[in-house]
């Protein structure tokens, strides 16, 4: 899911997503809470008529970015109280709240109210953040009135197994259509995330949805969905494209380098994007040099459609039977010279 915070996926239009093959999109109720306000969102029919993308949405429930962004926040049972970045004021954001803010959003799947622990956080701390979670989980599903939107619960407990087996016995019982695994990608070692990873979807049925939050690079997408992860949401594609890097098979390129400003070549040779249809890396390059917004622009979209290939192409490997041949060579080839 690409990430659009703000209402929108930075620089990139909702018919552009559509050519990309984007479908889900994952907005904030954080954000969107301080500005522009759920009325007015609401007054548009929802983030379908607000930002033009008739795709569908997923919200996050704004406990995570209270965490990471929130101004002078404080954590009690009531919930997140904290100071708006934009003007100051103190906002209080209970589980309720949260779940009254994204029914007005009306996203067609909604989360949870969570806490995702800072990292490191002792066991102590994650122990407890994980119980009143849980909690929060029932009284964001108390707190629901619509039978349209599907409320994902979400598995916290840090990189502590135990504490992770404890959130699983605590969150499995609501029997949510879909389930995320939270609290990871947040600054811990990539080997202390996978076990995690692999550990939360053995416990979770089957036949629902397992969303990874807040991840991530290529090669996470292309582990985590061999440890049966089915959605992912990061700002990396948009972001590092903003940076002026081009994700592709042979690992990303540096736009800002001199190297591929000479290059008279596509971005990438395998992809279908509109930048690597019409233009070379030299110009995108020059684009960046010269601070031209076309730049950031194209290397957002072309980041995005690489990972709805690469996901596609992970899908088509699964389809086939040969997931684990394709992922080894797909990784040879990313990490070449690197590791
Ligand atoms: N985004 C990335 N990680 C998390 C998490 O643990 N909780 C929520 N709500 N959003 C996230
Ligand atoms: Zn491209």
């Amino acid at each position: 899911m690409p990430v659009g915070t703000q209402g929108t996926v930075k620089g990139i239009s909702p018919e552009e997503l559509r050519d990309i093959g984007s479908q889900f999109i994952l907005a904030n109720t954080y954000h969107l809470l301080l500005r522009p306000g759920p009325e007015m969102v609401a007054r548009h029919g929802g983030l379908p008529g607000f930002t033009g993308y008739p795709g569908p949405f997923l919200t996050d429930s704004g406990g995570f970015q209270v965490m990471s962004l929130g101004h002078m926040r404080q954590i009690t049972e009531q919930g997140a109280v904290f100071k708006s970045h934009i003007d100051g004021n103190v906002v209080e954001l209970p589980p309720e709240r949260s779940i009254e803010v994204q029914e007005a959003l009306g996203a067609d799947v909604i989360m949870a109210f969570d806490e995702c622990p800072p990292y490191p956080a002792t066991e102590e701390y994650v122990s407890a953040s994980l119980e009143r979670t849980a909690r929060w989980l029932e009284r964001s599903l108390r707190a629901k009135t619509k039978s349209e939107q599907a409320l994902f619960a979400i598995v916290q407990g840090g990189v502590f197994p135990h504490l992770r087996e404890r959130s699983l016995a605590l969150t499995l019982p609501f029997d949510t259509p879909g389930f995320a695994i939270g609290g990871l990608a947040v600054g811990e070692a990539k080997e202390d995330m996978y076990p995690v990873v692999s550990q939360v979807t053995n416990a979770l049925p089957s036949g629902k949805p397992r969303y990874l939050m807040g991840v991530g690079h290529p090669e996470d997408l292309v582990a985590s969905i061999a440890l049966g992860v089915d959605m992912f949401d990061c700002v990396y594609p948009t972001r590092t494209g903003r940076f002026g890097y081009a994700l592709t098979d042979d690992g990303r390129l540096n736009l800002n380098s001199s190297k591929p400003r000479g290059e008279l070549i596509p971005l990438d040779a395998d992809c279908d994007c509109y930048a690597c249809r019409h233009f070379t890396r030299a110009y995108i390059g020059h684009l960046l040099k010269a601070e031209e917004m076309l730049g950031p622009r194209m290397l957002s979209l072309h980041n995005l459609r690489y990972l709805h290939r690469l996901v596609e192409r992970a899908r088509s490997a699964i389809e086939r039977g040969g997931y684990t041949e394709w992922a080894f060579a797909w990784g040879e080839r990313y990490f070449k010279g690197r590791i």
